[in-house]
C-alpha cells in the first residue's frame, strides 16, 4: 500500500510517499528556516504563505522521486493537528482536494503520533508488536511529552511540559546568546569543547515529588524549561560583557547538559515505574548528540532497549505521517476523514 503523506503543521512544507508504512520511497521537504531566521522564530503568516507557494511543487517532487503518479498511490494522509491553524489549513485543503479529485481515501494523522511512530520508519526496525509496551519521549520544537504506548494507537500521556518545549528552550537560549536560529544545532555546535559542569543550570521540577500532580500527571514526570531560560538570561545579564570563546562554549555546554539531563531523568523515573519492553526518543531535539549519549547510557544501565529516530526523520516530515496512516489503515482504526484541522489536537486513544 503506497500512501502520499502531506505535512504543513509549522514551518516545514513536506510530502512523502511511503510503502507499507516503513519503506520511505521519497521524503521531500522545503524548510522555511531562512524565511523565519530574521525574526528569531516562526512567523505564522509567513509560514502559511510559503506553504501555499511551495506545497504543489513539493508534492510533485515527492511523487516523482518515488517513481509514482497520482494514479498509482492508494491513499493520502495529512497532519490535521496539533500545530499552527493557518499552516495546518494549507496541507489539509490540498490533501482533501486531491483525495476528492482522485477518489482516494484521506487519513488524518496527529503530528505528535507521527513523531512517535518515526522510530519505526526504517526497514530493519522491530515491529510495533515486538516492542510494546513502549515508553516514548517526544521532544520537538513545540512539545515535550512522555507517552506510554501500550499498543498501536493506545497512548497514555504520562507527563508533559508545563511551559516551554525542550526545542523552544534551546531556540530561546540561542537567541539570548545571539547565536541565531534554530537554536538546537547551534547550541550543540557552540557547546563543543565547553565544560558541561561549568554552570549548574536548573533542571526544572527536578525534585522527586511523587504524589503531587500537575493537571492529572505525576509532577515528577512533567517537564519545565521556563526557569532554565530565566536562569540563563540572569546569568548573561550579570556578566559585564558578552560571552565569547571558552566562556560561551561553557555556557552552551552547561545549558545543553541541563536540557538533556532534565529529559533523561524523567525517562529514568518512568522506566522505574512502568513495565515496558523498550523506550524511544523522537522529534527534532532527538538529533542532539548529548541527549542520544545519555539515553544510550540509560539503555545500557537499565537493560531496556532504546529505539532512536533515524536522523533524516527527526524534524518535521511527511514520511512519518504516511507511516502512521498505514498503521491506522492496517488496523482499521479511526480512518474517517477529518472534517477540519484541530490546532489543539491531543494525543489520545484513537477509539
Ligand atoms: O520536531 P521539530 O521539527 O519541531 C516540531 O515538530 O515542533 O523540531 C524542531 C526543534 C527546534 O527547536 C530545533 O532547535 C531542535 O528541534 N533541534 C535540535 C537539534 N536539531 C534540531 N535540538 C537539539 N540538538 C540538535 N542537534
Amino acid at each position: 500500500m503506497k500512501i502520499l503523506g502531506i505535512e504543513s503543521s509549522c514551518d516545514e512544507t513536506a510530502a512523502a510517499v511511503v510503502e507499507d508504512g516503513r519503506k520511505v520511497l521519497s521524503n521531500a521537504i522545503y524548510s522555511q528556516i531562512a524565511k523565519h531566521r530574521p525574526y528569531g522564530g516562526v512567523v505564522p503568516e509567513i509560514a502559511s504563505r510559503n506553504h501555499v507557494a511551495k506545497l504543489p511543487g513539493i508534492i510533485e517532487e515527492a511523487l516523482e522521486a518515488a517513481g509514482e503518479t497520482y494514479g498509482s498511490i492508494d491513499a493520502l494522509a495529512v497532519t490535521y493537528g496539533p500545530g499552527l491553524a493557518s499552516s495546518l489549513l494549507i496541507g489539509y485543503a490540498a490533501a482533501k482536494t486531491l483525495a476528492q479529485r482522485l477518489g482516494k481515501p484521506l487519513i488524518g494523522v496527529n503530528h505528535h503520533e507521527g513523531h512517535l511512530h518515526s522510530v519505526f520508519m526504517k526497514e530493519d526496525a522491530p515491529t510495533e508488536e515486538e516492542v510494546f509496551p513502549l515508553l516514548g519521549l517526544m521532544v520537538s520544537g513545540g512539545d515535550t511529552s512522555l507517552v506510554l504506548m501500550r499498543g498501536t494507537g493506545q497512548y497514555e500521556l504520562l507527563g508533559s511540559t508545563i511551559d516551554d518545549a525542550a526545542g523552544e528552550a534551546l531556540d530561546k537560549a540561542a537567541a539570548v546568546l545571539k547565536l541565531g536560529y534554530p537554536g538546537g544545532p547551534i547550541i550543540q555546535k557552540t557547546a563543543e569543547g565547553g565544560n558541561p559542569n561549568a554552570i549548574r543550570f536548573p533542571r526544572g521540577l527536578d525534585s522527586v515529588d511523587r504524589g503531587k500532580w500537575v493537571y492529572k500527571y505525576d509532577r515528577d514526570l512533567c517537564f519545565s524549561f521556563s526557569g532554565l531560560k530565566t536562569s540563563l538570561l540572569t546569568h548573561v545579564k550579570n556578566l559585564d560583557h558578552e560571552p565569547q570563546g571558552q566562556e560561551l562554549a561553557d555556557i552552551a555546554a552547561s545549558y545543553q547538559e541541563a536540557v538533556a539531563e532534565a529529559l533523561t531523568m524523567r525517562v529514568e523515573r518512568a522506566l522505574g515505574r512502568f513495565e515496558v519492553k523498550s523506550f524511544s526518543c523522537a522529534g527534532g531535539v532527538s538529533l542532539n548528540k548529548i541527549l542520544r549519549e545519555k539515553l544510550t547510557a540509560l539503555a545500557e544501565k537499565t537493560g531496556v532497549p532504546l529505539l532512536l529516530c533515524p536522523p533524516s526523520l527527526c524534524t518535521d516530515n511527511a514520511a512519518m505521517i504516511a507511516g502512521v496512516a498505514y498503521e491506522k489503515a492496517r488496523l482499521n482504526k479511526a480512518c474517517a476523514e477529518p472534517v477540519d484541522v484541530n490546532p489543539n489536537l491531543r494525543l489520545a486513544d484513537w477509539e
